[in-house]
């Protein structure tokens, strides 16, 4: 794939963008205005958790009930980093109704040793060590949807701990086997039970709509499900995902930073899907902001898959820090023009989809798609990669049967990529072996694979524990957060802290994006003063 170099924006040009961006889609934005009564108040407000859609790779797609194992998830994790998929922003991997746990007599839930040999938090560990985030699954009910694991009922706290304990940073809770139980009183148990155990994590509903999560979900987790399955296992399904896409359409005004509609997880490079399906799945999921989460088995894909899923530029759109979800703006049953998307450099996406089977060609106007008439308008291609204009009062589209046109329009020639951060580990393992003071240190290095700058890394040090301390060295696109240890007066044993970092934009005070990484420490004897 190529990407077009942009300038690099600076600090203060990216403030300037979003005000621009803010500005913009307040005058010009086509979408409906907020639903009256939501609950406005995001539950990220306070843990800074998927500002932006989060992304990563589930199991269930491909593999269903068939029995996961250790072995196979590490071999996803490592075809993850190696596809590129990592570097393209995907993070959140971790097993499903693989059964990795059960529920002890004492009420306990214990690791499936058979199947996860280094336990949940071994994976766990597998994983942070990384650079990626480890993603659980569990059910509000009494059992999960297989059956062959216990959910959470009744047991709501002492789980969140377990998972808390494994270090899990995402966590799916499914609906299934909830007869009786009150679906806003459940996940708001779920989500206080999360917060008591003291890690923070993404938490994901699933109760596939039931409920209308959209109106309350955003004041108790991250992302819900607004449909069934995109699929069953194995085999995607491409008139049921685009029939989800367009009922998930419609709960636009409901998703922003920190509250999204999920879609389902995409069924991009699994069996039974065309390239051309494949890429329009993908501008759909990207158009609506919705989570990314791939479905399809990672340690086989063709280039064209690694093609749709890694292309920057599209990401870019679903990563936007605006956090718009696009929508229909009108549909003749054949072609549909999608828009509703600011973006923050105040240029828009528009996506042009065609159901037929041969070749639509179509114009869109600019007071189509939220600019003015007027207007003269660059217009980048984001599957071909190509950049024409000015163009005024619209442009000349032409698209193939099931395949979308995925553009974005600006008023300038520059189409710059909003922060993608990934991250060399979130994990920093020492180890003092002596009995004299000593400082250790071990490093956590976060690159934005973006074009645009971010603020600077922010750690409240009274937030740590007296033997931390944390530096944040390096610029542009690439800092790095050095710990230091002291291990003076520390008794022998094993401690262990998490760090959270905060990027703030400095002049409006507006969170960009929070991240959190483990740091522990082994004292092998205790040490002098
Ligand atoms: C439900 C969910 C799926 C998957 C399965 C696991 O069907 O919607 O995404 O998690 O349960 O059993």
């Amino acid at each position: 794939m190529t990407l077009k170099k942009t300038a690099p924006c600076s600090t203060s040009a990216l403030f300037v963008i979003l005000v621009t961006g803010i500005t913009l889609s307040l005058t010009l934005d086509p979408r409906p205005a907020s639903p009256q009564n939501l609950q406005l108040r995001a539950h990220s407000d306070t843990d800074g958790l998927a500002l932006t859609p989060p992304m990563g790779w589930y199991p269930w797609n491909a593999f269903g009930e068939a029995p996961q194992t250790e072995k196979l998830i590490k071999e996803i994790v490592d075809a993850l980093v190696t596809s590129g998929l990592k570097d393209a922003g995907y993070a959140y991997v971790g097993p499903d109704e693989g059964i990795c746990f059960s529920r002890g007599p004492d009420g306990k839930l214990t690791s499936n040793l058979a199947r996860y040999p280094s336990g949940l938090r071994g994976l766990g560990d597998y994983i942070h060590g990384k650079g990626l985030k480890y993603a659980l699954y569990t059910d509000a009910g009494s059992k999960t949807c297989s059956t062959a694991m216990p959910g959470t009922k009744g047991y709501e706290f002492e789980d969140m701990r377990a998972f808390a304990d494994w270090r899990a940073d995402y966590i799916k809770i499914d609906w299934c086997n909830s007869e009786g139980q009150d679906i806003v009183k459940t996940y708001s148990l779920l989500g206080e039970a999360q917060r008591a155990a003291g890690r923070p994590v993404v938490h994901s509903l699933c109760s596939w709509g039931e409920g209308y999560p959209w109106k309350w979900a955003g004041a108790i987790g991250h992302m819900w499900r607004t449909t069934t399955d995109v699929c069953a296992p194995g085999q995607a399904d491409w008139a049921r995902a685009v029939r989800i896409a367009f009922a998930n359409e419609k709960l636009a005004p409901f998703a922003g930073p920190g509250r999204w509609n999920d879609p389902d997880m995409m069924v991009v490079g699994m069996p039974g899907l065309s390239e051309a399906q494949g890429r329009s799945i993908f501008s759909f999921w990207c158009m609506m902001a919705s989570p990314l989460i791939a479905g399809n088995d990672l340690r086989d894909m063709t280039r064209s898959t690694i093609d749709i899923l890694t292309n920057l530029e599209a990401v870019a759109i679903d990563q936007d820090p605006l956090g718009a979800q696009g929508h229909v703006v009108w549909d003749d049953g054949d072609v549909s023009l999608w828009a509703g998307k600011p973006l923050f450099d105040g240029s828009r996406a528009a996506l042009m989809f065609f159901h037929g089977k041969s070749k639509a060609r179509l114009r869109i106007a600019w007071d189509e798609v939220g600019f003015a008439a007027a207007d003269e308008l660059y217009v980048r291609n984001l599957w071909t990669h190509e950049t024409t204009g000015p163009h005024a009062g619209g442009v000349d589209v032409t698209v193939g049967g099931s395949d979308a046109a995925f553009l974005r329009i600006s008023k300038t020639k520059d189409f710059p990529i909003p922060p993608i951060l990934v991250a060399d580990t979130y994990l920093v393992s020492l180890r003092a072996a002596g009995s004299r003071p000593e400082k250790l240190t071990g490093t956590v290095t976060i690159t934005n694979k973006g074009s645009s700058d971010l603020p600077p890394w922010r750690v409240d040090p009274k937030s740590l524990p007296p033997w931390l301390s944390v530096a944040v060295t390096g610029g542009g696109k690439t800092q790095t957060f050095v710990n230091t240890v002291a291990t003076a007066g520390l008794k022998k044993g094993a401690y262990h802290a998490l760090v959270r970092a905060d990027n703030v934009e400095p002049i409006s005070g507006r969170p960009m994006s929070a991240l959190y990484y483990d740091v522990d420490l082994e004292v092998v004897r205790n040490v002098m003063r």
